[in-house]
């Protein structure tokens, strides 16, 4: 089992307010930070994130969302990252999201949902990957 996961605080979480609160319930929980940065993604860049929801009906607004703002991306390290992260963040529908998660808290419908965990290991490692060189984790 992997200790790694990878986050995104997404453009509707950041142009809230809410990445302070959310950082500190992140840490709070047991994660440690091993990488972090702010950056806006390109369409282009976000339509490579998302590649596996290409074929959705979805793709498009969500391509221009998670390229609509700022966003900060982390690595986060804890044991058991990958299930403890989104058990902290909760459902993908914050309306269906458990009462004390980050996306309850924060998040508003399901394309704007504030933030993103990785869902396994194998895939940790690629997003960690697409936004940290080996140089910038620590
Ligand atoms: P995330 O966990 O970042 O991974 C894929 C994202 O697609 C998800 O969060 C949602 O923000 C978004 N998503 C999933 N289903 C839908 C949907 N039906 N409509 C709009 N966006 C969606």
């Amino acid at each position: 089992m992997s200790n790694r996961t990878l986050t995104m605080i997404k453009p509707d979480a950041m142009k809230k307010g809410h990445a302070g609160a959310i950082l500190d319930k992140i840490i709070k929980a047991g994660f440690r930070i091993v990488a972090i940065k702010q950056l806006k993604l390109t369409t282009e860049k976000a339509g490579e994130f998302y590649d596996v929801h290409r074929a959705r009906p979805f793709f498009g607004e969500l391509v221009e969302f998670m390229s609509s703002g700022v966003i900060i991306a982390a690595i986060l390290e804890k044991e058991n990252a990958v299930p403890d992260f989104r058990k902290l963040i909760g459902a993908t529908d914050p309306a269906k999201a458990e009462e004390g998660t980050i996306r309850k808290l924060f998040a508003s419908s399901l394309g704007e949902n504030a933030i993103h965990g990785s869902d396994s290991d194998e895939n940790a490692k690629i997003e960690g990957d697409f936004f940290f060189s080996a140089l910038e984790k620590f």
